[in-house]
């Protein structure tokens, strides 16, 4: 296998040597010429305890070399790494990523072939263009729920404060949640201008996620808890949690036999699990079927647009709102 490796500093340099020495062929392309010269000279720019011994032995071995041109690094190359600097950017704090975009130009142009270009530098969020990290994995939603991450970070939390090591990161992961899951109610009220009292409200979908019957530690959970004592009367409909959900929620909660049920003279549509016959439901035919126009989308299921052209004053989540345009994405 080859590899090449955009960038020869501390980072670069030493994934460089180290994967040498597990046998795979790897080319730096170094900018600096200067540093690119010293390196073939057999001297090590940086200070890293080792290294020196490495790069040598693998040099010297054939599997790591510093070609002079990047065209030649990469040929052949089954991965490209990116390790090139992401300073401060000069006057606002920011990361520079002046020579993460230009190196990247550089690979694209010249690849003639297919290969996976690695990532090293650390780019700032919103920056990640595999398509692994963003939205096929990450969604912004009502807070997580189900049967593992709630337990495990519970547990894992425990476990560090019982051991006189109380995990801040974990702790401060588990009360983010737990506030994000209680904000869901809030958010609905403020939607419908601060008051639910005697509203109707719809929410389609109980179980913490799409093709399940699970209803542990589910957002719907508190979501519908907030609504009702905020005076709202909630009709819900589930395809599959709707027996599991009962006894887990208020009394006075009435379950629709399926969504154009529930929805059918609702003032207020909250939309919280994702299950795909939900993405079925046409804005004409909510329009229809519902007394009031607002929709409030926990999992960004809907088109806003098409929602927003046919009259419906539209909420999503974890983006900037047409409707609240001074307020920042949460
Ligand atoms: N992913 C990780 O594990 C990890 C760990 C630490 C640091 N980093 C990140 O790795 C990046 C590199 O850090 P560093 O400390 O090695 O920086 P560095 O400044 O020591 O090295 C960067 C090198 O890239 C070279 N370079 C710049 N543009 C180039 C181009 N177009 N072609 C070829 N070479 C080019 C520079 O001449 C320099 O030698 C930073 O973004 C840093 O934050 C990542």
């Amino acid at each position: 296998m080859k590899i090449a490796i955009i960038g020869g500093g501390y980072v670069g340099l030493v994934s460089a040597a180290c994967f040498a020495e597990f046998g795979v062929a790897v080319a730096v392309v170094e900018a600096d010429e200067n540093k690119r010269r010293m390196l073939l000279a057999g001297g090590i720019p940086i200070y890293e305890p080792g290294l020196d011994r490495l790069v040598a032995e693998n040099m010297a071995a054939g599997r790591l070399t510093f070609p002079a041109t990047l065209q030649e690094g990469i040929a052949d190359a089954e991965a490209v790494f990116i390790a090139v600097g992401t300073p401060t950017r000069r006057g606002d704090g920011h990361a520079d990523l002046t020579y993460v975009f230009a190196a990247v130009e550089q690979v694209v142009k010249s690849l003639d072939h297919p290969a996976v270009i690695v990532t090293k530098s650390t780019v700032p969020v919103g920056t990640g263009l595999d398509g692994r990290i963003g939205r096929k994995f990450l969604h912004p939603g009502p807070g997580f729920g189900g049967s593992c991450f709630p337990k495990d970070t519970l547990a894992l939390m425990r476990i560090a404060e019982e051991a006189g090591a109380p995990s801040r990161l974990i702790q401060s992961v588990v009360s983010v949640n737990d506030r994000r899951k209680g904000d869901m109610a809030a958010r609905v009220v403020k939607a419908c201008g601060g008051d639910v009292r005697d509203k109707n409200i719809a929410v389609l979908g109980l179980a913490f996620k799409p093709e399940t019957d699970d209803m542990r530690e589910a957002p719907s959970l508190p979501l519908i808890e907030g609504l009702i004592s905020c005076g709202a009367n909630v009709t819900a409909f589930d395809p599959a949690a709707m027996e599991g959900a009962k006894p887990l929620l208020p009394a006075n909660v009435t379950f629709a036999k399926d969504a154009p049920q529930a929805v059918t003279g609702a003032d207020v549509l909250v939309l919280v699990t994702e299950w795909n016959e939900f993405r079925a439901l046409s804005p004409v035919r909510l329009k229809q079927l519902m007394r009031g126009d607002v929709i409030v989308d926990l999992r960004n299921v809907f088109d806003p647009k098409a929602m927003r052209d046919a009259g419906f004053t539209y909420q999503g989540i974890g983006r900037a709102n047409e409707a609240y345009p001074e307020a920042a994405p949460d």
